[in-house]
């Protein structure tokens, strides 16, 4: 099955854990413009929600289909998060940020008391670490990180945009992809990112993903912290 199939059955399935009255995170990426869209006809049919979003992206996706979006100056917690992910480990930690939106889609991941995933089975792996880790860095830094960055063993690209300017994020912030081929510990590369001067955020979500669902040909496979495969 293509993955736009599996990533519109995960989508749809994520839209359970969303009540009436509920802020909701609203991811970026294509597998979170889905949910976008399909929270978009709920709403359009009645369904009263109110959004915050990773991304100025998503956010003119949202406001386009009529669905409120707020700040965090008017909610301290949101109720549900739903958003994508690149590469998703049999311990549920993920690698996010290949839209760059990674920055804002964890500060609303962690301000949500669940934390829902959607992607295709392309995204399910043994192991993190094929897909570059993204890590968002303030440019003056961007060279001293990147050393850093290739001392521990990953092969370290400067994001580009098309026109083949540095790749700016919505923060003004600057994109290092990282490949490390294989991470075996996520959660010590994620402290040593972490405490890396420069280094705004990265791309590592470990442990903050309450449920997976995977759109894996005509089923989708429900995944949480005491189902981990
Ligand atoms: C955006 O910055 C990312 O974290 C996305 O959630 C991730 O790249 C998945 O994107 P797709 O749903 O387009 O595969």
């Amino acid at each position: 099955m293509p993955n736009d199939q599996e990533k519109e059955a995960a989508a749809r399935a994520s839209l359970r854990f969303v009540r009436d009255g509920d802020i909701v995170g609203l991811g970026s990426g294509s597998t979170a413009a889905c949910a976008i869209r399909l929270l978009g006809d709920k709403v359009k049919a009645g369904l009263r929600i109110r959004g915050i979003a990773t991304s100025v992206r998503s956010q003119e996706l949202a406001a386009s289909l009529g669905i409120p979006i707020i700040t965090f100056d008017e909610c301290q917690q949101l109720d549900v998060a739903i958003d994508g992910a690149d590469e998703i480990d049999p311990q549920l930690c993920l690698i996010k940020g290949g839209g760059g939106a990674l920055l804002r889609e964890k500060v609303v991941a962690s301000a949500a008391r669940q934390f829902v995933v959607i992607a295709d089975s392309s995204k399910q792996v043994s192991l993190l670490g094929k897909f570059p880790l993204p890590v968002e860095v303030i440019p003056f830094a961007q060279i001293l990180v990147a050393r850093r960055i290739t001392a521990l063993g990953a092969a370290v690209n400067l994001r580009k945009s098309p026109q083949g300017n540095p790749y700016t994020t919505d923060e003004g912030h600057h994109i290092l992809d990282c490949t490390f081929g294989q991470i075996p510990d996520p959660a010590a590369l994620a402290r040593v990112l972490s405490d890396m001067p420069g280094v705004v955020e990265h791309g590592l979500f470990i442990g903050m993903a309450n449920v997976v669902l995977i759109g894996k040909g005509d089923k989708v496979l429900e995944l949480s912290p005491t189902t981990k495969t």
